[in-house]
């Protein structure tokens, strides 16, 4: 008899996959905009000055939702390349459309685990920036482990930063705010930094926090 559990032991996940229906428009475009904008899992961490066929500053958006935060940004700021990650297909697909119709080409997408993204995807020293915005809060004292903001996330994160790079994180959970502020400060590889107002377009789901009332907070800390 075999010896192999049925199920394995698994990583504690930030996401779970959601049915969410994906539309035929977003059907068509997984099918035939992936190639031009999205990246399949190298054999060795991605090579980014090769892949945008140019040397640019990078930020790597973490669970970009519907893209449309992510699309803007990389419209409004052409020297830049943009990286997204994200798991959910309607989102993606989404994002795909949003590309098409602006046009844009400084953006590459990857449908994956962000967490192994930044641990395997992505050489160390090549981002200037992490965008975080709005991350599942996971509000059930027993969900809190799903968080993604946790010390081996951030020292995934830390690794990817070249020194001097930005992290900025947002969210509507005052609770989740509390949380992301107790783990940075217990990391050795942050320092908070104070700004202005947010300098970031909305996100969907920023509009649905808003809705319920909840305050929105940005939190950004420089990789030391
Ligand atoms: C609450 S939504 C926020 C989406 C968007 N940033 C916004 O503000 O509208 C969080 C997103 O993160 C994605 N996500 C969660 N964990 C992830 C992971 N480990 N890797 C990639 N995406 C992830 C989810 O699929 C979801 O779309």
């Amino acid at each position: 008899m075999s010896t192999i559990p049925e199920h394995p032991a698994r990583r504690v996940r930030s996401f779970v996959r959601r049915a969410g229906r994906t539309t035929a428009g977003q059907q068509r475009a997984l099918a035939q905009l992936w190639p031009k904008w999205g990246l399949e899992e190298p054999p060795d961490p991605l090579d980014l000055d090769q892949v945008f066929a140019r040397s640019a500053p990078r930020t790597l958006e973490i669970g970009f939702g519907d893209g449309d935060v992510l699309v803007a940004m990389a419209s409004a700021a052409p020297q830049h390349d943009f990286v997204g990650v994200e798991v959910h297909e309607p989102g993606v697909g989404h994002c795909l459309l949003g590309l098409e119709q602006a046009g844009v080409t400084n953006v590459r997408l990857i449908r994956h685990d962000a967490m192994e993204v930044l641990q395997h995807w992505l050489p160390a020293d090549s981002l200037d920036r992490v965008n975080l915005f709005f991350p599942d809060p996971w509000p059930k004292k027993r969900h809190h482990k799903r968080r993604i903001v946790q010390p081996v996330f951030l020292g995934f994160v830390a690794k990817a930063l070249k020194t001097g790079g930005l992290l900025h994180l947002a969210t509507d959970w005052a609770p989740y705010a509390e949380h992301m502020e107790e783990t940075l400060a217990a990391s050795a590889d942050f320092s908070r930094e104070n700004r202005g107002p947010q300098d970031r377009p909305e996100t969907k789901f920023q509009r649905r926090g808003e809705r319920l009332g909840h305050e929105i907070r940005d939190l950004y800390y420089r990789r030391k």
